[in-house]
């Protein structure tokens, strides 16, 4: 970070600090002077953005600081942030890891500093538990086993005898990435009616979907893929569009199963284009920012937290779904 970038963040803190004095805030009265570092991974998705959105609302609400750096999709820049929150001193760091490894020498230098860390969205691989308080955020390995759930019940209901399944996945060595292909592998597993042929990176993003889905389908054509298990509705979206323009039927000659729930995934799904959507909620925040005030009070919080969350699909009466917000 610059020093411009030091000066202008320290003011909006300071903007924020003020505008949280002196009104009544879910912490109650004197807590608004807690300041939260957050070191967000990027903005690669509907659901990432939604995400930031619901932290800094929360933030709010809480009448809490908060101290926002955005990584645009590298560790370096999230290790960096984290650097920057140590030496102002943060109450707390939040920070959603782009991947899983990588991060004990820093995640030592905030333990040695005395501030606890809350992983948010992503897990870590480390051997050492106490580089961190407490993980929030979905339970992936439940994501992927409820995508391979609804594949095993759409070849019940279609009779289908073996199904090629494509699979374009999240950020290598990402936290979703590793747990909703192996819940998904696991759903499956032993069934002969399904075939994984091929797993390409796909990134969580819309162009790489794109990208990805063109490859797949040059090199098996249309009749050589039944199913596209996408690991996020931005890939999704992207691989919609190269079914669309090969003139395939979406749903009906490609089964598509995806994951997170984004109105415009969503709105697919309606349109009978999708044919399931495992949720995975980014609205976290509030989660968050209640973590964060139990920790300012000295109380005990759970090491391992995971928000509710459900399956949308072809089967269901989505009428009454109320709109997502992200
Ligand atoms: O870590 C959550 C995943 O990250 C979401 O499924 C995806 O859309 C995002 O980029």
């Amino acid at each position: 970070m610059t020093m411009k970038h030091r000066l202008l963040a320290l003011l909006l803190l300071c903007c924020a600090l003020v505008a949280g004095c002196g009104r009544t805030d879910k912490a109650g009265a004197g807590a608004s002077a807690l300041v939260v570092g957050f070191s967000q991974l990027g903005s690669e998705s509907g659901w990432r953005i939604g995400n930031t959105a619901s932290m800094e609302q929360a933030a709010k609400d809480w009448g809490f600081g908060l101290m926002l750096e955005n990584a645009n999709q590298r560790q370096d820049k999230q290790i960096a942030a984290i650097r920057s929150f140590i030496s102002y001193q943060v109450d707390v760091i939040v920070f959603s890891p782009i991947v899983q490894t990588g991060w004990d020498n820093v995640l030592n230098e905030a333990k040695k500093a005395g501030i606890p860390v809350i992983l948010m969205d992503r897990m870590i691989d480390t051997g050492d538990d106490t580089l961190y308080t407490a993980y929030i955020g979905a339970d992936f390995l439940a994501e992927g086993r409820r995508a391979g759930e609804f594949l095993k019940r759409k070849a019940d209901a279609t009779g289908a005898e073996h199904m090629n399944i494509v699979e374009i996945t999240g950020t290598e060595d990402s936290t979703p990435m590793r747990d909703r292909q192996a819940g998904f592998m696991e759903a499956i597993a032993g069934d002969g009616r399904f075939e994984v042929i091929e797993s390409v990176s796909g990134d969580f993003l819309r162009s790489k979907g794109e990208e990805c889905m063109r490859d797949l389908l040059k090199r098996y054509g249309p009749e050589g893929i039944d199913v596209v298990y996408s690991h996020n509705d931005e890939m999704t979206l992207g691989a919609l569009k190269v079914l669309d323009e090969a003139g395939l039927k979406p749903a009906e000659d490609v089964i598509l199963i995806s994951v997170d729930g984004q109105q415009e995934a969503i709105d697919a799904l309606k349109a009978g284009r999708v044919n399931c959507i495992v949720e995975c909620t980014p609205n976290l925040g509030d989660a968050v920012m209640a973590l964060v005030d139990a920790l300012s009070k000295g109380e005990a919080i759970p090491k391992r937290n995971h928000p509710e969350e459900t399956v949308f699909t072809e089967f269901d009466d989505l009428s009454g779904l109320a709109p997502r917000g992200y």
